[in-house]
């Protein structure tokens, strides 16, 4: 939110807010002059219209903006920044400190644009902070949510292996954490087997990033973030349609890096993990095959069903290294099926776990924040769905039905210390823009999250 001066505050435009069955009431109240504005713009009042007042000189005096405050969430003034005409507004009407920090949250997110390769000569309307807003709260948030959509949104040119350790590294600098990179052939000396066999095809070196933030005796959250910076589908390469966005395979990561950004910077009282196979799903003469079986970190076989399926592979050793040291609560996002989209959609995060108390809580936390989140079953007897003839398992299924949740077993398979564990499967990407919300990269599920653990591990 850019400052703002004393003086701007002062000579602010103020926002009105009006409830839809209040509006002809409104309307009477006007004078002639706004009346005749207000029906020569056609403006009727629906639910979350709003209209541009001029007082008498012409200049803007006011905005009205028709819409029910019950229902309301951090992306109900997100569409303003954009609608509105530059200039400095205030939201007239008082509201509760965390409402208040919500939508100031989702203004500020409604004026993202991805200029790195494009000056933009967008403009946005700028809000005052309304006074009993968490200012500290709304910086976090943002900055969080624009760092996952920069990092999905930034292609794989700038954004490989490589470059995504590196952005790992400023977080860490950022808050002192320890970062420690195992690359390329080292993954085999520190056995992470599948991270190599999935990456080494790529020109760039593939990586397990590691960080560890906090007080070693707090209790121990870790993040595991699908880093696959670009996704060919390898030998069993994608038809070009699907190809065309696996820019956005890294998700996971960008997810796992935004959200530990949050708990980092709200100094959440946990010690925190953060790891990320990072890795391009290539094609070259040394690329793993078809039928290929990989001994994981774990000692489990995997008979390569489908190279195309590399996502479950990295997170498995990753997995298994933040397994090894039991942690209190164990996450991971990666951008993992396409069968999770068409189960659930791209819009909302498909969610796995078995632990009920788990799920509950997050999804409380989920609507209150409005990131929603959907369960889907981690269903035990589609386990055989995934057998192999010659190893422990297969890393594709034998039919596609079911897709996302034979992946989510596949990745069960590699937990089993861990306290507990939750598995969200997401899209990273906006198909449609929605109001605050462009075309492209987005943040999924962390919001929930972090208001989650910001209740669970509360000081
Ligand atoms: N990265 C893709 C999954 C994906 C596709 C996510 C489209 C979001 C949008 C993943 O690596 C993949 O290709 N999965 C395959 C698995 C199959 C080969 C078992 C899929 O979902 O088709
Ligand atoms: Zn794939
Ligand atoms: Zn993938």
């Amino acid at each position: 939110m850019p400052h703002v001066t004393q003086d701007e505050v002062a000579s602010s435009i103020p926002i009105n807010l009006v409830a839809p069955d209040a509006f002809s009431g409104w309307c009477d109240g006007q004078s002639d002059r706004v009346k005749t504005w207000i029906d020569a713009n056609g403006f009727t009042g629906k639910e979350g219209q709003h209209l541009v007042i001029p007082g008498d000189d012409g200049a803007i005096n006011s905005v009205v903006l028709v819409k029910e405050t019950t229902s309301w969430d951090i992306w109900s003034l997100a569409g303003l920044p954009e609608s509105l005409p530059e200039g400095i507004y205030h939201l007239a009407m008082e509201l509760e400190a965390s409402l208040a920090t919500e939508v100031a949250a989702g203004w500020s997110l409604g004026t993202y644009i991805f200029d790195r390769y494009k000056k933009s000569e967008a403009t946005f309307a700028t809000l005052v902070m309304p006074e009993n807003a968490d200012a500290d709260e709304i910086k976090r948030l943002v900055f969080a949510t624009n760092l996952a959509r920069d990092l999905v949104n930034i292609p794989t040119s700038d954004m490989g292996p490589r470059a995504l350790e590196a952005a790992a590294s400023q977080i860490a600098g950022e808050f002192e954490a320890r970062q420690t990179n195992i690359v390329g052939d080292d993954l085999l000396t520190y056995h992470y087997p599948m991270v190599h066999a999935v990456g080494r095809a790529s020109s760039e070196a593939p990586r397990l990033i590691d960080m560890v933030w906090g007080d070693s005796d707090a209790p121990k959250v870790t993040i595991v973030g699908k880093g696959v910076c670009f996704d060919t589908g390898g030998l069993d390469l994608k038809p070009s349609a699907a190809m065309l966005m696996m820019k956005k395979d890294m998700g996971g990561a960008a997810m796992a890096l935004a959200l530990s950004h949050l708990i980092m910077d709200a100094n959440l009282p946990v010690r925190l993990r953060v790891l990320i196979p990072a890795v391009e799903n290539a094609v070259s003469g040394n690329a793993y095959r078809p039928g290929d079986v990989l001994i994981s970190r774990s000692g489990k076989t995997v008979e390569i069903g489908n190279t195309d399926a590399e996502g479950r592979l990295v997170l498995a050793d990753a997995m298994t290294a933040a397994d090894e040291e039991e942690p209190d609560l164990l996450i991971d996002f990666a951008t993992l099926t396409g069968a999770a989209r068409v189960a659930v959609g791209t819009e909302l995060a498909a969610t796995f776990t078995d632990d009920e108390g788990l799920f509950d809580g997050i999804e409380k936390h989920a609507k209150a924040v409005n990131d929603p989140v959907w369960r889907l079953p981690l269903w035990s007897e589609y386990r055989s769905l995934i057998d192999s003839k010659i190893a422990d398992i297969n890393n594709s299924g034998s039919t596609g039905f079911g897709g996302a949740i034979t992946a989510g077993l596949f990745l069960k398979e590699f937990v089993e210390k861990s306290k507990s564990w939750v598995h969200f499967d997401i899209m990273a990407y906006n198909n449609r823009a929605r109001a605050g919300r462009p075309i492209g990269g987005e943040a999924f599920a962390i919001r929930a999250v972090y208001s989650y653990l910001k209740e669970r591990y509360a000081r």
